[in-house]
């Protein structure tokens, strides 16, 4: 059972102590990370991806359980908590997705791995919009398509209990719902984002610079507040986003609201 993830700050990229020094995630807690391109937020949650133990770049450690899980043997198994969802998804194994995820359904020992998989599919048809089949192949897929596959793949397949997401805006598809299929109950669940909506979205923010962890926001009452106003617009521009997409243009074809 995984109860808590605890980061153990190392250095900064001029080798300076990071000014936090810890920050613990407990079950169902969502986490932004945020910062300046090139600040080190990819390499954050490539650390806990890696159960870091000093050996990386920044010299973290990561506790499951407040237990390091590489170094010894008996832990290994805590090491399938973890599913990512990366920053530059591209598939390159020449394979169909019904090959993928019936393949991945067994090597996770899923009970109804038919059923499964057919929900797989259903999901990433309704986060990516231009349809795929079960025959497409995997180099076929475009970017945003991938990245939705593997957004419910890792919701129904992995179904770990750390969900890490690089950068979810930039995959064309509807993040806000893609992040509301990976946040199951009781995932921990960290979120890289340049986007205020989904760092407010958060209970906590990460905010880092020069490669260290420098701040760590709680998300207040003010903020929100200012949240349930974003979801509006956001929920505004989807809508938009889909029917202009589409082809039709405002005010001559049919009502929006259709
Ligand atoms: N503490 C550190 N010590 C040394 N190198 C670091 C540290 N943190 C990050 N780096 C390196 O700095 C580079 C930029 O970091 P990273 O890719 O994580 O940035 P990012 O915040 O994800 O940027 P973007 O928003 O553009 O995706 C990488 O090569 C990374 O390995
Ligand atoms: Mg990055």
């Amino acid at each position: 059972m995984l109860e808590q993830i605890t980061i153990l700050g190392g250095l900064d990229k001029s080798g300076h102590p990071e000014k936090i020094q810890r920050i613990e995630a407990a079950a169902g807690e969502v986490l932004a990370v945020a910062g300046p391109t090139g600040s080190g937020k990819t390499q954050l949650i490539s650390d806990i991806e890696q159960h870091a133990e000093y050996e990386t770049l920044t010299g973290r450690r990561v506790l499951i359980n407040n237990q390091l899980v590489n170094k010894s043997k008996d832990k290994r198994h805590l090491r399938y908590l973890i599913a990512q969802v990366s920053q530059n998804m591209n598939f390159v194994i020449d394979m169909s997705i019904e090959e993928f995820l019936t393949m991945h359904a067994q090597v996770r020992s899923i009970h109804d791995p038919g059923n499964t998989i057919m929900k797989v599919l259903e999901i990433t048809n309704h986060l990516s919009g231009e349809p795929v089949t079960f025959s497409t192949n995997l180099t076929q897929l475009s970017g945003g398509q991938s990245r939705a596959l593997m957004v419910a793949d890792v919701a129904l397949i992995s179904n770990a209990p750390v969900v890490l997401i690089d950068e979810i805006e930039n995959a064309g598809i509807d993040r806000l719902q893609a992040l509301e299929i990976l946040t199951g109950q009781g995932k921990i669940v960290l979120v890289v984002s340049h986007d205020p909506t989904l760092m407010l979205m958060a209970e906590q923010r990460i905010i880092m610079k020069n490669g260290g962890m420098e701040k760590v926001c709680r998300t207040t009452q003010e903020e929100r507040k200012v949240l349930a106003d974003l979801t509006r617009v956001e929920k505004k521009m989807a809508g938009l986003r889909d029917y202009l997409r589409k082809g039709y243009s405002i005010g001559q074809d049919t009502d929006l609201n259709d």
